[in-house]
């Protein structure tokens, strides 16, 4: 076989690929750790573990042209040649080790985390028992910093031997496609040094302002409720006749009115993950409500929540609320059915009744908070529940070490009287 004076065009673009990647992969991994919350880490994890497999997958095809591409005679000789080699093959260790060791991390996690990489392919956990979890740790931790040093090391010597080689005159060129001349190769090394330098610091661009979750809508629906319940000395003068007016209408009415949900409801939910809360919703929820403030005890209250159209800000999760293990197990709608209905306080209610979620049947109490100005009602109110009464979060998930069990329901809409 010749030997060629420079790489194949497969190998550049392979080199160059995974140097990259590498380089993001590197600075994403020692950001991504240091971001705290766990609602902040899990897109980034995501992203690193959907690189790092990448990489795997090209450097598997990176060493398998190096068999069959021919490739230039080892550059360099004596010792510096076989300083070249040894970095060269402790570089192909970093490349395929790095990942492998991420892969052995993440699936002997005491609560494995599902990988979909790039959102989409779902990727299997090895066969590994729990005992490989922290060396597996240690040692990809490690070999970030191993890696790092390797990588220093190689462009110290290729640039060291590009300008003092004499034999060889244009190292970097057999590398970078184009770059026939000794000083065109140069530039294009160092232009390619300096963007490797941009790319290692994405990651603290990207996720340097990422803000913990905002502790918004629990204490907004409660607010909602404090704001109704108070709405009786704040109501303006236009407000108060309206409110007479169908206080005295109802009163000649017999049967309770029927309501109608207005479109911008919400209905949504907190949990605590690893202390943090995330927030989620479901849309396309509906309600079939009979109310009369002057009569609760005569209303009933019917909501059905289809589970798939969970949505919480992030894709992956999503996904994860999706499946089997979370709302994707058992029926696809979630139904709360009233009991009986009471008065509170002044605007308040409380509704018991059940709720049938995932198989399971359990008792459940409304607080809401529900002001009428005459043909429109605002409500919203909030309940607790614990998921794990409704085998929301199954296997790995029913453990409630990084998911609480406690999941915060509050809901906030407007309805319309319907006519008779
Ligand atoms: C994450 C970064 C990098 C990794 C993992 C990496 C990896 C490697 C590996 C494994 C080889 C050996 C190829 C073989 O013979 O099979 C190689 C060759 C080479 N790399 Fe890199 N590289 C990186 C960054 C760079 C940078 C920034 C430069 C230049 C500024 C560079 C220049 C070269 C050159 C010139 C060769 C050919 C050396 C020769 O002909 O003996 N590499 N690289
Ligand atoms: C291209 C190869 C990879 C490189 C260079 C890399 C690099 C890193 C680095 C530098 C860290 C930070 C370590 C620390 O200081 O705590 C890290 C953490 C981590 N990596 Fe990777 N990684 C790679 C591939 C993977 C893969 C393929 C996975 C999983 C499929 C993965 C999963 C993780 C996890 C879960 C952590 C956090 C570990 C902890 O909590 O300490 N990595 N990685």
């Amino acid at each position: 076989m010749m030997t060629p004076y420079r790489y194949s065009r497969i190998a550049m673009a392979l080199h160059w690929a995974i140097a990259a990647l590498l380089a993001f992969q590197l600075g994403l991994g020692w950001r991504m750790v240091d971001l705290g919350s766990a609602a902040a880490m899990y897109a980034p994890f995501q992203l690193h573990k959907s690189i790092g497999i990448l990489v795997l997958a090209l450097s598997l095809v990176r060493v398998m042209v190096r068999f069959v591409r021919p490739r230039p005679a080892a550059a360099g000789s004596g010792l510096t040649g076989l300083l070249a080699s040894g970095v060269h093959a402790g570089l192909y260790a970093f490349m395929i080790g790095g990942p492998l060791t991420g892969w052995a991390l993440v699936s002997t996690a005491k609560l494995k985390l599902p990988t979909l990489l790039f959102g989409t392919i779902p990727w299997p956990h090895l066969p590994l028992g729990p005992v490989f979890h922290e060396p597996a740790e240690f040692l990809h931790e490690l070999l970030g910093w191993i890696g790092a040093v390797l990588i220093a090391l190689h462009v110290a010597g290729a640039l060291r031997h590009h300008i003092g080689a004499k034999a060889e005159p244009n190292v970097l060129g057999r590398m970078i496609p184009g770059a026939g001349a000794a000083r065109a190769g140069l530039v294009w090394g160092l232009a390619a040094i300096a963007m490797l330098g941009v790319v290692l610091s994405l990651p603290w661009l990207v996720y340097g302002k990422v803000a913990p979750a905002k502790p918004v809508a629990a204490s907004s629906s409660e607010a909602v409720v404090d704001e109704l319940a108070g709405l009786d000395a704040s109501a303006t003068a236009t407000e108060v006749p309206m409110l007479q007016a169908s206080a005295s209408a109802t009163a000649e009415e017999e049967a309770p009115s029927r309501w109608q949900v207005l479109p911008g409801g919400k209905l949504g939910f907190r949990v605590a993950v690893n202390g943090e809360p995330v927030d989620g919703t479901f849309s396309g929820w509906s309600a079939d409500i009979v109310f009369d403030p002057e009569k609760p005890e005569a209303g009933s209250i019917t909501v059905r929540i289809p589970l798939l159209s969970v949505s919480s800000g992030d894709e992956t999760r999503d996904t994860m609320l999706k499946g089997e293990d979370f709302f994707g197990g058992g029926p696809a709608t979630a139904v709360f059915r009233s009991a009986s209905i009471k008065r509170s306080g002044a605007d308040r209610y409380i509704a018991a009744g059940t709720l049938s979620m995932n198989g399971a049947r359990r008792p459940v109490t409304l607080a809401f908070g529900l002001k009428v100005a005459g043909d429109k009602a605002k409500a919203a109110g909030t309940t607790t529940l614990d998921r794990t009464a409704f085998a929301v979060g199954k296997g790995e998930w029913a453990s409630t070490d990084q998911i609480a069990g406690k999941v915060d329901v509050n809901f906030d809409f407007e309805a319309k009287r319907l006519k008779r």
